[in-house]
């Protein structure tokens, strides 16, 4: 096989074909152009030429034919966390941190935050994302989400960088309301002082929700709850627990769930999607991102 060529970056950013499957918690997706951007320069530079951003690869249903675009992994100090108070910004009762990019783990980020006992993000324990993807789609749980700890947000987009707040977003339930293509690059945190005993507390609380959850390789919730109604209740009461195509499953511990069972393509997975479209008399909303887009 011819090895597809891959373009040097002028800045230095790390340019690889690899299969996106790597960087997916299901565990698909063929192969992509992935650009290590390092830097906001390089993070400039690789948004010049059509994109996708990738985070913690855990809400993310890709092809097996992986996508056309430049796949960005934000990586280096755009994965660092200073999480030192800027004295202008704080006050008697709210932390607000130095910059954390976009590219950091959300889930080592929750840990170090509870040792500071600084509190505002500590419902978001157990949500496999990075603080980008996670601000992106406003992960969460019924304990907290995550624009309950932000104050700024830096966005890159082709020829700009802009600070935005929340107030400048109309953010709710798994949606921040940026356009597709804006990178959040880097974020302050907006946190309470609290002890690392209450914030662990509240973790472990939190935590208790997810015990009915799937251990197995898989993107998450299928669906966002339609008007708060469990949509893994729903799928549940029409029968498709354990239901399965390919290597593919519906979870038998909780039917919102697809599980890769080892080897799963990603047609299997969106037989199952639309088997459970057609079973479930209800309209519900994709939480997945499918790419490149719909079959
Ligand atoms: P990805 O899956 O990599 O990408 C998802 C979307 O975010 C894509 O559109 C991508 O382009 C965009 N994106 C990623 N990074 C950036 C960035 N820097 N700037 C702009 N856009 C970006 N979700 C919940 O809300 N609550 C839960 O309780 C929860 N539990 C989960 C449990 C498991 C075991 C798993 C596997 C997933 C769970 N999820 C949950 C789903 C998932 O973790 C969230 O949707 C998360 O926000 C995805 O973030 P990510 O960084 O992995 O993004
Ligand atoms: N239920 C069933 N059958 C199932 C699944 C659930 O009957 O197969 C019932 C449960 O018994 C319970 C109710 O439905 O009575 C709610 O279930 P659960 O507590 O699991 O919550 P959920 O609404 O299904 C939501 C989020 C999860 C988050 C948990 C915990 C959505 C789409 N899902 O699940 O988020 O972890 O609450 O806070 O909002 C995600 O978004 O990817 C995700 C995993």
């Amino acid at each position: 096989m011819t090895a597809v060529p891959v373009p040097v970056s002028r800045t230095g950013a790390r340019v690889e074909r690899l299969p996106l499957a790597r960087f997916t918690t299901l565990g698909v997706g063929g192969e992509a152009e992935v650009w290590f951007v390092s830097t906001l320069e390089q993070l400039r530079e690789a948004v010049e030429a059509p994109y996708r951003v990738l985070g913690g690869g855990s809400n993310l249903v890709v092809s097996d034919g992986g996508v056309p675009e430049r796949v960005l992994r934000l990586t280096g100090q755009l994965a660092e966390a200073d999480l030192t108070p800027d004295p202008e910004l704080s006050t008697s009762d709210t932390v607000v941190t130095g910059w954390v990019g976009g590219g950091v783990p959300l889930p080592g980020l929750i840990r170090k935050l509870q040792k500071l006992g600084l509190s505002n993000l500590e419902g978001t324990v157990g949500i496999p994302a990075q603080v980008g993807g996670a601000v992106w789609m406003n992960a969460g749980t019924r304990y907290g989400e995550m624009f309950d700890g932000l104050h700024t947000l830096e966005i890159v987009t082709p020829g700009s960088v802009r600070h935005l707040t929340p107030d400048d977003l109309n953010w709710g339930y798994r949606q921040s309301d940026l356009p597709r293509g804006h990178v959040v690059s880097r974020v302050r945190l907006k946190l309470r002082h609290s002890t690392s005993e209450a914030v662990l507390a509240k973790m472990d609380f939190a935590d208790l929700a997810r015990k009915g959850q799937p251990k197995m390789k898989t993107p998450g919730c299928a669906f966002k709850n339609p008007g708060g109604v469990s949509a893994g209740k729903l799928i549940d009461e029409a029968g498709l627990k354990g239901a399965r195509v390919g290597g593919a499953m519906i979870a038998p511990e909780h039917a919102n769930f697809i599980v890769n069972l080892g080897g799963a393509s990603s047609a299997d997975v969106h037989a199952l999607l639309g088997l459970i479209r057609e079973r479930v008399g209800v309209p519900m909303e994709l939480e997945y991102e499918l790419w490149p887009g719909e079959a």
